[in-house]
């Protein structure tokens, strides 16, 4: 079932949930959006219409787009939106990757409903380095609120996260049986015993990191973010905002119905209204069977369990074999440390209406990015000035205990800015991320553009530059494009800036990219023409 070509056209459309009804944007009236079906290094065109009533952009999440930023989608980062009743036809380029990808809405929180699953199939005459399948199913973690999402983000804006709590979690569009004028559309799998299936999971959830599982089935992770990983036997797995996970389940129980469900992952007090509470369910059931009575649930980590959050990403390897190398850079030509932070201001007009008079704001490294009117890519290439700075700093400007609760007044107040950093091509990369304390800390899904990268390490508490990297993973770390920045911890990337491009880096939790938790890398073209970025399309979105 693979076309090279596909239309998207986005538009408005009446969907029931929970008892309630509202439109929504969608890519051809489907929610969650169309799959994209390929191979391990096709290029795809998807011509992109916009019939909808708001700029929307779409962005290939995970695809490393080599050489071409252009049809990235990034709003005011590659590209100015697609304006209703305009056009843009979009390049999907793979190279290495292979897995479970996904695409989504890049502007605004039109993501909330305009996603959709990419799979990319390994090539003729290669295979899974995984025993074949017998089917495999897409499951598409999302979130659902009963009023207009541009209404709940405006209120998130002016108020800060205490406004955000969604009505229910979602599996494939569904919230499930437990919730109610759910129980017709809840998404069944059905399974015969004896057979192995391939679950895709990807979490397109706006603001929440998730917990899923099966009830009384073993889930083996082989891949992550279009990679593929060592097998991994999990009873649950924690799946962060952008991140995707190949798992085999193996139909090996008592013929029946089993849930399977998602939960929340938050570190948030009890009594504060910013994380959904639902359980979201579907049911695996055997073919042949069926029981009337209620299915078991299956056993999921209490909402706030950090242990069990981290678990995952503590076993993760990648295949590190002859057909699927781990490059990981060894020696290290720049060298980034940047601290994520959430940040509150005092009041400075009545319309802060947060947390004893606060306005909500995230900053990297101390700036909190703002986002400019006309998007970098443009300006870079044709030296349109004023647009953007290239200044991002290397490190934060003040260095303090990061994760203690005394936290200096400086960092409270973060500087507004569009800074970039810029980067020689080939040059080898490693950003240490740096959770603070600030506002209480959270977790935060960073996620790069343009380039897939290895993880080489993570920890609670601050980190520390003379004990830690003795510690890294340089042997078979995963290949992630979107990693898990503990609360109050750190987590270290590397990757090689082969890529000449703009590329944006931020939080994957939607709230705290709107709050400025966001910057982007400018990798500079080498001598020679294919390592340079490829001309624009004639049909770039005007700004
Ligand atoms: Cu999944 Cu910048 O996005
Ligand atoms: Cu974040």
């Amino acid at each position: 079932a693979s076309t090279h070509r596909h239309t998207f056209v986005v538009r408005e459309a009446s969907y029931t949930r929970l008892c309630s009804t509202k439109d929504i944007l969608t890519v051809n009236g489907q929610f969650p959006g169309p799959t994209i079906h390929a191979m391990k290094g096709e290029t795809i065109i998807v011509d992109v219409y916009n019939r909808g009533k708001e700029n929307v952009t779409i962005h290939w999440h995970g695809v490393n787009m080599p050489r071409y930023p252009w049809t990235d989608g990034p709003e005011y980062i590659t590209q100015c939106p697609i304006k209703p009743g305009s056009k843009f036809s979009q390049k999907i380029i793979l190279s290495f990757e292979e897995g479970t990808l996904w695409w989504h809405a890049h502007s605004d929180w039109t993501r909330a409903t305009i996603h959709g699953a990419i799979i990319i199939y390994p090539k003729n005459g290669t295979k899974y380095p995984f025993h074949k399948p017998n089917a495999e199913f897409l499951i598409i973690l999302g979130q659902w609120w009963k009023s207009d999402v541009n209404a709940v983000r405006d209120k998130v804006l002016a108020i800060g996260a205490d406004a955000n709590a969604s009505n229910s979690l979602l599996i494939n569009g569904q919230p499930g049986d437990l919730l109610p004028c759910s129980k017709s559309g809840t998404f069944k799998l059905t399974v015969d015993h004896g057979k192995t299936y391939l679950l895709r999971i990807i979490n397109a959830a706006l603001h929440e990191p998730l917990f899923f599982s099966i009830a009384k089935h073993k889930m083996i992770v082989v891949g992550t973010d279009g990679s593929y990983t060592k097998p991994l036997t999990q009873d649950y797995i924690t799946i962060f905002p952008g991140q995707t996970f190949d798992v085999l389940l193996e139909a090996n129980q008592r013929p029946n119905h089993y849930y399977m469900a998602a939960i929340t992952y938050s570190e948030a007090p009890a009594g504060l209204n910013i994380y959904d509470n639902t359980t979201t369910t579907a049911i695996v059931q055997y073919r042949g069977y069926y029981t009337p009575s209620s299915p078991p649930l299956p056993h999921l980590p209490a909402y706030n369990d950090t242990n069990a959050s981290l678990q995952v990403m503590a076993s993760l390897r990648s295949l590190a074999d002859a057909e699927h190398p781990c490059n990981v850079p060894l020696s290290m030509s720049t060298n980034l440390f940047y601290t994520v932070s959430l940040n509150s201001y005092p009041c400075v007009n009545d319309s802060c209406l947060g947390v004893n008079g606060t306005r909500s704001a995230s900053s990297i490294n101390n700036i909190s990015f703002h986002t400019p009117t006309i998007d970098i890519l443009e300006a870079y290439y044709y030296n349109i000035s004023g647009v953007y700075g290239d200044k991002f700093p290397s490190f934060p400007p003040l260095v303090f205990n990061f994760t203690y609760d005394y936290l200096p007044l400086l960092y409270q107040l973060p500087s507004t800015g569009t800074e970039v950093r810029v980067l020689e091509y080939n040059s080898t990369v490693e950003i240490v991320f740096q959770g603070t304390n600030l506002v209480g800390g959270t977790n935060h899904p960073i996620h790069l553009h343009g380039h897939s990268f290895y993880v080489v390490g993570w920890g609670l508490g601050n980190f520390d530059e003379n004990k830690d990297p003795l510690r890294y993973n340089l042997v078979d770390p995963p290949r992630q494009n979107t990693i898990y920045v503990p609360r109050n911890g750190w987590a270290t990337i590397r990757f090689e800036a082969s890529n000449p491009g703009v590329w944006f880096m931020h939080c994957h939790i939607e709230r705290h990219l709107s709050w400025g938790m966001e910057t982007a890398f400018i990798v500079k073209n080498g001598k020679h023409p294919e390592a340079q970025m490829l001309p624009p399309p004639s049909d770039m979105p005007p700004c």
